[in-house]
């Protein structure tokens, strides 16, 4: 008989997976359950399948229970999902967020749920987001051993990579994430913008942006960043990076420091890997700052 899963704080994190879940057939979606009875609502029409519920101790029996709210609300769904219920024993309570594991559910733990938390590695926004867009994405996942063994179908179904952990430092793992996929973004915003006042029209700043990222992304994976890392840091090449920082100081004086901090970094890169020589290093660091 198909499992039943039901969620409490179905936003565009569990609403993208129950879209999923649903296209794969792998899950009944049960009870839905906002902050907001509009709210939850509109998030069953949106996932297309599941039963608006009032309150937690309304909702029906499940297999498994999905807290997809905010991170900040966490904690507390779970004290209410704990208080509310007695029939989760043998049930396996999960959370999405990078930033916590196992500790944001622990009241649930006396109640004899099996809890877990998994993280899909990716932004979940998009209403169109198929089985096929989702194929590969990284869930990083922590838990005792039997929600582990429930919960893995759930996610391999729809094609995510399952990628159990132990005791991270979530703070450590968090920052990082976030920053490869917010930064990244925000700075290709930064230099496109760069390149339009250089005198690029926007169509080209985008396309040359765009097929920059493209390349740089098939380098990274074909052979990492500590290898196929180039460019004037790299080369040891200062007077390129003494124009670049005047071109800024006159155009984006703000940006000045976003550039030294970046650049350093890959400076750092370029020591690790003894590219450069203590002079060419000293100039740097007088450029670009201790
Ligand atoms: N979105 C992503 O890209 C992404 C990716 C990976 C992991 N995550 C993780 O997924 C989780 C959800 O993120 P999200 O982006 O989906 O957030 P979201 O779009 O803001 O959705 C949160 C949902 O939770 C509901 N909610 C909040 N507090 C609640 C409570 N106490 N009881 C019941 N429902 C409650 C909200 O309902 P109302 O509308 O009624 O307020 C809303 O529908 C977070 O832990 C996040 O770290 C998100």
């Amino acid at each position: 008989m198909k499992k039943r899963i039901n969620i409490v704080g179905c936003g565009r994190a569990a609403g993208s997976l129950a879209r999923l879940w649903l296209q794969a057939d792998a899950v009944l979606i049960g009870d839905v359950l906002n902050r907001s009875g509009q709210s939850s609502q509109a998030a069953v029409s949106h996932v297309g399948a599941g039963t608006v519920a009032e309150s937690i101790a309304s909702m029906g029996r499940a297999d498994y229970w999905l807290i997809g709210t905010s991170d900040h609300q966490i904690e507390h769904a779970a004290h209410t999902l704990a208080t509310a219920r007695q029939d989760l024993g043998g049930t396996a309570v999960f959370h999405l967020a990078g930033r916590f594991g196992l500790e944001a559910l622990a009241p649930l733990a006396e109640q004899g749920a099996d809890l877990a938390a998994v993280h899909p590695v990716r932004s979940l926004t998009h209403d169109s987001l198929s089985l096929e867009d989702f194929e590969g994405t990284a869930c990083v996942a922590e838990g005792s051993d039997r929600a582990m063994k429930l919960i893995e179908p759930l996610v391999t179904s729809i094609g995510g990579a399952w990628l159990p952990v132990k005791g991270i430092d979530r703070g450590l793992y968090h920052a990082s994430v976030a920053i490869i996929s917010n930064i990244t973004k925000a700075i290709a915003w930064k230099a496109q913008k760069w390149q339009e006042k250089a005198g690029l029209p926007s169509s080209t700043a985008a396309t040359v942006t765009h097929q920059l990222l493209h390349s740089t992304m098939e380098d990274l994976f074909r052979s990492g960043a500590r290898q196929s890392i180039t460019g004037p840091v790299v080369r040891g090449d200062t007077s390129t990076i003494e124009a670049h920082l005047e071109a800024l100081a006159s155009t984006h004086p703000d940006d000045v420091e976003v550039y030294r901090v970046l650049a350093k970094t890959v400076l750092e890169l370029a020591r690790e890997r003894g590219d450069l020589d203590q002079e060419t290093l000293s100039r740097f660091e007088f450029l670009l700052g201790p």
